[in-house]
């Protein structure tokens, strides 16, 4: 046992009831409640995840008000396509170092949900499409931010793979997949790194709140997985303080003036919260803020080695998706750069995660400075930085200054507006002026490479177009110069894709229930997510997960399986065959030909990055454990290996394999069996089978009840005056005029889909639950009456 909790233990012996209900709550939106008698700081809690969001004035968790200056690392989309371990610890101890400088005791981050679909608004700030990706980048992220002393948050636990209605949304998912997809990343996480936190999501799982599922927070996550760190509700997403408490939620986020304390110690005395599960959640919070306070002190910062190490990160994660040999481009003649994004660069995504950069590098200045006077570097604007629109004279502009040039570079993407925490994207194209001018360009020079800025994946009609395209996506306050050094050849293009793009998204079976309803979503595709899905149907993406160029070639040669203690241990040859340093990313993916129950085509199980100079070779191995071939088997509830024969692929991307081997299970176990999706998307009695259960139906919106949302409210007349005086008073509480077109809407999005008891939870003392379940009652006998009245 850690020192920090047998003294934690010590300290809540001599607590009084009143004193350890005090602690399980925040003291305000970023900080812990302290001990001073016993010596228990109060400490300090921030966002996360790819910089220090800490709020120096004014504070909110939506980004409205402005943080003090940190270094803007890339977003966990371009981290994530790394595929570089070693490389995200770099990043997560510079978060960790600057957190520490900032007296940040915990940094808020990684997030690791599993994107579902690549409409997700928040796809910016997860890895992965897939879990053993996602499981391995965030336990590289904490290692290294908990090197320096500082906690991290593992986030949002779980099942939390859209924004539409996040606060209140069922997640209705089978157990197989909830394990296999959305748990598994966590699992990792929390084995392979030992997170200090973890946040609970806002949505209910099956019908229960993420922030008092035992099942989440105790039987799986510290029963099964051994997590002994404390756990945090997301901001206000505590939805039952008492049975949280029992759950195994730890800490609630931020304080909310103690509008749960009556119920809790209600619960306590009546004996429905026992002593020593409030003395567990204490003890936690206690644990938390010593084990930080031990570790405290002022770390040394150097923001210029910060923001190298964010340009190394964000060519490292830059994916070459497509190139005729124009790349790497040459300094010479006339080069036009088209895009207002050249100059008023997209590097980050908006909402909770927005930093404060210490400097911002353009893509053209970068080019400019780096060129030199080798080559000639004109601008055309192309369309509106904010909204993404184009005009006539604008696309006149365009043609003209690609006709002049010798090779143009058109940089596009995603506005602010498109993509952001608390809304979901509505379509996967880009903005229409974005399009027109890629096809202006195009048109008038066909040496034109296209570079992206966004946070996820887009549909592109237009790709057989340019010469090149290069996926940059939201590359952090460094990323104009990473883009100019892979675009240059300086650096070799590092990234591989850590999810599909999909030709269309009307292509994916997640499309049928993605931000439809507003009170629940069925995930009746399973495990048919991302490439799990393209490759069991057949249906190509139009980049592959996986993918990525190299200005070099790799050979892979001589693939070895062998057998070790628990598992196999996968070894392959690379060379560089090509003329240029580069580096490779081996994937290792497993197939199960014949299985008892439904499996994707393949799955990712290990990867490795090499990085080598031309003509030269590494031996690579990978192992894996004996989970790699594993299902989960719903019946005995453990991961279990059937006997049988198993190939071990090992390519350069999902459908790139260069070599299989076949391994064989002899003493394997049986499994219960199971059936899928058999068209990729559930029928009800497919998806009856999978749940194990009845189809939860639909909650409705009225009778109003805590957890109804503003949105709900709509459904009645006085409750629509309410829902209007409830915007009205959010809106007040913040400060408008420096407020983004993104963050605005974030805002409209979060109070319409805030249940009702945030009401409560963030008046400050002023509305007890008492009077909000008086006013709900008086909401609901209206209506009746008005329903009885007018029919
Ligand atoms: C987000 C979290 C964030 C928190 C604090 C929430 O709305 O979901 O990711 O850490 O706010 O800003």
């Amino acid at each position: 046992m850690r020192d920090t909790y047998a003294r934690a233990e010590k300290i809540v012996s001599t607590l009084s009831t009143d004193d350890k209900i005090r602690l399980v709550s925040g003291r305000d939106a970023w900080t812990t409640e302290p001990v001073d008698e016993h010596g228990v700081p109060s400490i300090m809690l921030t966002d996360g995840p790819h910089g220090v969001r800490k709020q120096v004035v004014a504070t909110d968790h939506i980004g409205i008000n402005n943080a003090a200056p940190a270094t803007c690392f890339p977003t966990a989309v371009t981290l994530g396509s790394t595929w570089d371990p070693e490389l995200i610890e770099e990043v997560g101890a510079a978060l960790g170092r600057e957190s520490r400088a900032n007296d940040v005791a915990v940094l808020l981050g990684p997030g690791l949900n599993i994107k579902r679909h690549p409409a997700g608004g928040r796809n910016f700030e997860y890895f992965s499409e897939d879990p053993f990706l996602s499981g391995k980048m965030a336990a590289a992220m904490v290692r290294g931010i908990q090197s320096q002393g500082v906690g991290a948050c593992l986030k949002h636990y779980a099942a939390n793979n859209q924004e539409f209605f996040r606060m209140s949304i069922d997640t209705v998912v089978d157990d197989r997949t909830l394990r296999e997809l959305y748990l598994t990343g966590f699992e990792i996480a929390v084995k392979e790194s030992q997170p200090w936190t973890v946040m609970c999501s806002y949505n209910k799982v099956n019908g229960e709140h993420a922030d008092i599922s035992r099942t989440l927070l105790t039987d799986i996550l510290r029963d099964e997985w051994g997590f002994d760190g404390l756990v945090m509700s997301d901001w206000h997403a505590v939805s039952d303080r008492a049975l949280g408490i029992c759950a195994g939620l730890d800490l609630e986020m931020p304080g909310s003036d103690g509008s749960w304390d009556s119920q809790v110690d209600a619960a306590h005395n009546s004996g429905l919260l026992t002593t020593a599960e409030l003395d567990l959640a204490v003890t936690r919070v206690i644990d938390l803020a010593l084990r930080t306070q031990n570790d405290k002190g002022s770390s040394q910062v150097d923001p210029a080695a910060h923001h190298e190490l964010a340009r190394r990160a964000a060519a490292a994660g830059t994916v070459l998706l497509t190139n005729d040999g124009i790349l790497p481009l040459e300094r010479t003649g006339s080069i036009a750069v088209i895009g207002s994004f050249a100059k008023k660069p997209r590097y980050q995504g908006a909402g909770s995660s927005l930093v404060t950069p210490t400097q911002v590098d353009t893509f053209i200045e970068a080019l400019r400075a780096s060129v030199g006077d080798a080559a000639e570097v004109h601008y055309a604007q192309g369309y509106d930085a904010a909204t993404g629109e184009t005009e006539e004279a604008l696309l006149a502009e365009v043609r003209d200054a690609a006709r002049k040039a010798d090779v143009v570079i058109v940089l596009a993407g995603l506005p602010d507006s498109y993509e952001s925490e608390g809304f979901d994207r509505e379509h996967l194209r880009l903005p229409d002026g974005h399009i027109a001018t890629i096809a202006a360009a195009t048109e008038a020079n066909h040496r034109t490479v296209v570079a992206l800025l966004n946070g996820a994946p887009i549909e592109m009609p237009w790709s057989d177009g340019p010469a090149a395209i290069v996926e940059a996506y939201l590359g952090g306050q460094a990323g104009g110069s990473a883009l100019a050094d892979v675009i240059l050849g300086d650096v070799a293009p590092g990234g591989r894709l850590a999810e599909s793009f999909p030709v269309s998204a009307s292509d994916l079976p997640a499309a049928r229930d993605f931000a439809r309803h507003a009170k629940q979503v069925q995930y009746r595709e399973g495990l048919y997510v991302g490439y799990r899905f393209h490759d069991a149907a057949g249906v190509p993406a139009r980049f592959p997960f996986g993918h990525g160029l190299t200005y070099t070639a790799f050979d892979h040669s001589g693939l070895t399986v062998r057998k070790t203690k628990d598992g196999y241990s996968v070894t392959v040859t690379v060379t560089n065959v090509g003329p240029r340093a580069g580096s490779e990313v081996v994937q290792v993916y497993v197939r199960d030909p014949e299985s008892t129950v439904y499996r994707p085509e393949k799955e990712l199980k290990g990867f490795a990055k090499v990085h080598l100079e031309p003509g030269t070779s590494q031996k690579v191995t990978v192992r894996l454990d004996r989970r790699a071939l594993a299902v989960w088997d719903v019946r005995s509830q453990e991961w279990r290996v059937e006997t049988g024969g198993y190939e071990i692929l090992v390519g350069a991307s999902s459908t790139d394999i260069r070599a299989r081997r076949t391994v064989t299970v002899t003493e394997g176990q049986a499994v219960f069996p199971a059936h899928g999706p058999s068209a990729f998307v559930a029928t009800d009695d497919e998806f009856r089978t999978m749940l194990g259960s009845e189809i939860p139906p639909v909650p409705t919106a009225v009778p109003f009840h805590r957890d109804s949302t503003t949105a709900d409210l709509h459904e009645t007349a006085t409750g629509r005056m309410f829902a209007g005086m409830m915007t009205q008073q959010a809106g007040r509480s913040y400060d408008w005029d420096n407020a983004d077109a993104s963050t605005r809407r974030m805002f409209e999005t979060n109070v319409r889909s805030a249940p009702l008891r945030q009401v409560a939870m963030g008046s400050e003392g002023k509305m007890s639950f008492a009077s909000l379940d008086r006013l709900i009652r008086i909401l609901n006998l209206t209506s009746a009456k008005a329903w009885r009245e007018h029919g």
